[in-house]
Formats: C-alpha cells, sequence, structure tokens
C-alpha cells in the first residue's frame, strides 16, 4: 500500500474529567439498561468507591447488584462466577469499577451472558461469536489502559497459563474515566500501574505494527507518564499528577490496542502465571533489560523517547541517545521505588528455561518487538534482571 494508511479503533464513548463518576446513571441509562451487574474487587470496596458508585446507579432509579470477588490476575472461573451472578440477576448493562482484573472480568461477562458458554472457549483471537450486553469501565488506577482496549486477559491455575479474550465485542461501550478515584492508590501500587501504562506507551511506540496515528498516542502518554509518576507516587494527594496519569495511561491504552505491545508483555506474562506477579510489577522488572536489548535497532523511536525524557538528544550520537533513555528507565524505577528483581518475587533461578519456553508462546507481542527474540535471547534477559536483594511481596496487593 502506499501512502498513509492506518486503522484505529477504540471504546467509542469516554468521559474524563473530576468527579465524572457522578455520569455513572446517566450512562447505563443512555445505553437502555435498567438492572445493573456492578464488578469489583474487594480494595476498590474497602476504599468505598463501590458503595459511592451503588448509591449513584441507585440514584439514578436502577436496580443493582455487586459481585465484588474478582482477584488480581483473575482466574478463569472468577470470570465464568461473574457471569453467572449476571445471569441469574438478569442483569443487562455489566459496570467494572476497579483496576485492570475488575474491568476485565466485566467486559468478559458481558459476551458470556449472551453467548453461553465459558471464559476459556474464548481465549484467543476472535473467538466471540457475537456482541454482548452494554458495558461500562470505570477504571481506578491509572495503567492497564483495559478501559479502550479490546482484551481481557484471564489466568488458567491449572495449565499455568495467562490469555487473553480478543475480540472486538471487548471494546466498552463508555468509559468514566476519574482522576479523583485514582486518589486513593497507595504509592507502590501508583508505581507499578503506572509503570505498565508507560510500558504500554514504549512497546506500541517501538513495536511492528506502530503507525502514524498510534505513535502519537504513545509518545504523548510517555511524556505525560514520564513527567507525573514520580509526584504522583510522592504526593499522592496531588490531582494534577493524578489526572495526567490516568490521562496517559488511556491514550497509551489506545496505543496499545491498535498497535500492540513487545517482548516485555511476553516476558512479564509467565510471572504473572508461575508465580501470580502483579503484571505491572513483573514489567518494571522487565522494561530497562528488554529496551537494552531492543534499543540498537529502533535508534530513531529511542532519539523521540530521550527528548520526552528532557534528554538533549541533537549533538548526541544515537547510540549515545538509546544508552541514556535506558539509563533513564533505571533511574525511574528506582526514584518511585520499584528497583526489585526476579530473586526479591521468589522466581527459581533453575526454571527460567521454562519461563522463557512460555515466553514465547505469547506469541503476538514477540512477533512484535522490534527486534527478533530468541529463547536464548529470553533467558539471558531474565537472568539480567534476576538479582539477588531482598523485597516484599506482600506491598504489591492489588487495589
Ligand atoms: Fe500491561
Amino acid at each position: 500500500m502506499i501512502g498513509l494508511e492506518f486503522v484505529l479503533r477504540m471504546t467509542p464513548h469516554v468521559r474524563f474529567g473530576r468527579g465524572a463518576i457522578k455520569y455513572a446513571a446517566d450512562g447505563v441509562k443512555e445505553l437502555g439498561g435498567k438492572r445493573v451487574l456492578v464488578v469489583s474487587d474487594r480494595g476498590v470496596q474497602k476504599v468505598g468507591i463501590t458503595d459511592r458508585l451503588v448509591d449513584i446507579l441507585r440514584g439514578g432509579g436502577l436496580d443493582v447488584f455487586v459481585f465484588s470477588d474478582v482477584v488480581p490476575e483473575p482466574p478463569v472461573y472468577v470470570g465464568d462466577n461473574a457471569a453467572s451472578m449476571a445471569k441469574e440477576v438478569d442483569a443487562d448493562v455489566i459496570v467494572g469499577v476497579g483496576g485492570g482484573s475488575a474491568m476485565d472480568v466485566a467486559k468478559a461477562v458481558a459476551v458470556l451472558v449472551t453467548n453461553g458458554g465459558k471464559v476459556e472457549d474464548y481465549q484467543g483471537v476472535n473467538k466471540v461469536p457475537s456482541r454482548g450486553l452494554p458495558k461500562i469501565v470505570i477504571p481506578t488506577t491509572a495503567g492497564t489502559g483495559c478501559e479502550v482496549t479490546w482484551t481481557a486477559v484471564f489466568s488458567n491455575p491449572e495449565k499455568k497459563t495467562k490469555g487473553g479474550i480478543n475480540s472486538p465485542y471487548l471494546y466498552p461501550e463508555l468509559a468514566i474515566l476519574d482522576p479523583e478515584l485514582t486518589l486513593s492508590l497507595p504509592p507502590l501500587i501508583t508505581a507499578s500501574t503506572g509503570l505498565d501504562a508507560f510500558t504500554h506507551a514504549i512497546e506500541s511506540y517501538i513495536g511492528k505494527a506502530a503507525t502514524t496515528i498510534t505513535k502519537l498516542f504513545s509518545i504523548s502518554a510517555m511524556e505525560l507518564i514520564y513527567n507525573n509518576i514520580v509526584k504522583a507516587v510522592q504526593s499522592p494527594d496531588n490531582i494534577e499528577a493524578r489526572e495526567k496519569m490516568l490521562y496517559g495511561s488511556f491514550l497509551a491504552g489506545v496505543a496499545l490496542s491498535n498497535a500492540g505491545v513487545g517482548a516485555v508483555h511476553a516476558m512479564a506474562y509467565p510471572l504473572g502465571s508461575f508465580y501470580n506477579i502483579p503484571h505491572g510489577a513483573a514489567n518494571s522488572i522487565l522494561l530497562p533489560y528488554v529496551m537494552e536489548f531492543n534499543k540498537d535497532v529502533c535508534v530513531d523511536e529511542f532519539k523521540d523517547i530521550a527528548y520526552v525524557m528532557g534528554e538533549k538528544v541533537d549533538m548526541m550520537p544515537g547510540w549515545e541517545v538509546a544508552g541514556n533513555v535506558v539509563d533513564n528507565l533505571h533511574l525511574l524505577k528506582d526514584k518511585i521505588g520499584l528497583n526489585m528483581t526476579l530473586s526479591m518475587l521468589g522466581v527459581e533461578w533453575e526454571r527460567i528455561p521454562e519461563l522463557a519456553e512460555a515466553a514465547l508462546k505469547v506469541d503476538r507481542p514477540i512477533a512484535n518487538n522490534p527486534r527478533l527474540i530468541t529463547k536464548d535471547d529470553i533467558i539471558s534477559i531474565y537472568e539480567e534482571a534476576y538479582g539477588v536483594e531482598d523485597f516484599e511481596e506482600e506491598d504489591f496487593e492489588e487495589v
């Protein structure tokens, strides 16, 4: 094809703004709903966000039911159980509120109710036969970007795998992005989810499927996140920083949904399925090492990223600029308290080849990585990220 060409898909209706959660009932009614199943997790419930949402929905005259058993890295049965509840209560709209896990479960429930079957039946690409119930998602973290993606990721504890339902029918009909909902996020979750969003931005920017328009989303996301993540971690009440982080993670979500991710995500998935390491933490450990591996094949892109990071790039040779980007990624992790290693999170050295085998099977991100990556390369990267220091895993419970 000659000339400019791209496809851009995303959530058709996005409402962004401080206090925007108050529009939730209007959103349900606009979609023709009367009976709502709210899908959330215990952390969101504990900080009072679920109750607030329920009050808003009931205040709008709607019947509301709550499924709050979503857990991080949700196993397939959580999606199946939530779908059973949606059928029992005869829900006509699903509202997911929380981090990526709650939103993913909500997205899956909506298609399970109308199509029948179980989560496992639809893991893969384009396996969902028809549209589901209308769904609204309300993120409480600035990270996953799943409010604008066509994916719902589930782990399968028996098979020790993790896989997404990928279907155009999973795009939510409405995303409500309210930065005030992210104010209650503790610093470590702010850091790990924020770095996940930064990883979406950087991997979609340098990936093979990047287009002119996805690059605009990616680079803006990088700029917003890089310049605000430290502020949001160090000053949790800084609403301006929270707002820019949520905006950045949304933009990165649009980019990742259209341009994909790369080897960081492929290698992070087995860490989640083998060791239950939260997605954001896994990505943050691997990011600088994978970028070190990639940097020589995307020197121009790394120059753009360096510019966003405030580097004076004009007079520097490409290799030096790319090296500075990798150094900055290590520094950024230190500044936000994410300087952990794989050994700190309990990864066993002798299982690294097994992890590498599993990472290589995450085929779409592997194929999208800008540099061809082999099993031996993956093993080397895991080994570099291994380290030896102590770390408290429980600091990473999802909110
Ligand atoms: Fe991610």
